[in-house]
């Protein structure tokens, strides 16, 4: 297995397995690597067969953090991730630093200025880069909303990541239905020349969905956030039952049993068609469900199809 630090050679071996007629497919992580990711390696080594490269990058995005959040206290462990990668069969693992990925201009080109024009959601390893890639229609709710910088982060590493490891197929967890969606659009809308795969959410034996920030929730926080999978099941339960439901009950009762746990609070809940992303006010099988929660300090999300 290779580790590539810098986006020269990555894009070299890259270029090279390219004209060799080897087909490529990508896994983008931010590290801290779980079951979840580690099934997103094995479906890419599905789609590429033996004879193809799988290459996962692990790399904590900054710009898709906001100033408030964890980005600084989001967990690390490069050695233990690593010897995941190659115990999953991974050709090539990307690890890029921030200095690599946004600050090739360098720091002479900082001005008083730059946050300013910037915005004040930049940090500093971002403080001379100025390219973003946008979607302006599918990042507007949800964790767009909750989260207002969060999807032009996603979107502006992870067009510069195809642009890097120039996959034939990149592989993306329903874990992060709207994240999925959002490269989906862009990837149409920009003509990426690659294919997008999303594969189901792993969860553990209680159907908590697997998360690298699962590690903050000690003690009884754990239990309490079974709470998410409690909301979907009662969801799913509610709609076999009756059919059609209206959405604005459901979000109800879902506040209602989620703000029972002493630490849990909803942040929202919501009830949309799966393709275009938009909310229904009636809901029925085939319609989408996520949900935000926050446990203590962690902020959780989950999702499935009704
Ligand atoms: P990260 O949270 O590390 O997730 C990397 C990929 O793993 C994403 O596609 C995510 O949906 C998937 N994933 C996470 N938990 C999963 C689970 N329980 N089951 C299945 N898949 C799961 O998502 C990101 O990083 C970043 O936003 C990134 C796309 C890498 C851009 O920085």
């Amino acid at each position: 297995m290779q580790i590539v630090k810098t986006v020269a050679a990555m894009q070299s071996l890259a270029k090279k397995w390219q004209r060799a007629g080897v087909k490529i497919g990508f896994v983008p992580t931010m590290g801290y690597l779980h079951e979840g990711h580690l099934s997103l390696v094995r479906e890419a080594r599905k789609r590429v067969g033996k004879n193809g490269k799988v290459v996962v990058s692990i790399y904590v995005n900054p710009t898709q953090f906001a100033p408030t959040e964890d980005l600084s206290k989001y967990p690390r462990d490069l050695k233990r991730d690593l010897e995941s990668c190659r115990a999953a069969g991974t050709d090539a693992v990307f690890t890029p630093t921030d200095k690599e990925m946004y600050s090739r201009w360098g720091e002479s080109l900082s001005s008083p200025d730059s946050k300013k024009y910037l915005g004040s959601t930049e940090s500093r390893p971002t403080t001379n880069y100025s390219t973003y890639v946008v979607e302006e229609k599918l990042s507007r709710a949800m964790e767009g909303a909750s989260r207002p910088t969060h999807f032009r982060g996603v979107t502006t590493i992870v067009a510069k990541l195809f642009n890097i490891v120039l996959p034939d197929v990149a592989i993306f967890g329903q874990k992060d239905f709207q994240q999925a969606a959002i490269i989906k659009r862009m990837v149409a809308d920009l003509n990426f020349p690659v294919k997008i795969i999303v594969a189901p959410t792993v969860r553990e034996r209680d159907g908590l969905a697997m998360s690298s920030r699962n590690k903050y929730l000690v003690g009884d926080l754990r239990r309490q956030a079974t709470v998410l999978w409690c909301a979907i099941q009662i969801a799913r339960a509610t709609v076999k039952k009756s059919k059609t439901f209206p959405a604005a009950k459901l979000k109800d009762a879902i506040k209602k049993l989620v703000e029972c746990e002493p630490d849990a609070k909803l942040d929202y809940v919501e009830f949309f068609e799966p393709e275009i992303l938009l909310p229904v006010s009636i809901v029925k099988s085939g319609t989408q469900m996520a949900l935000a929660v926050f446990i203590g300090k962690t902020r959780l999300i989950d999702n499935v199809r009704i």
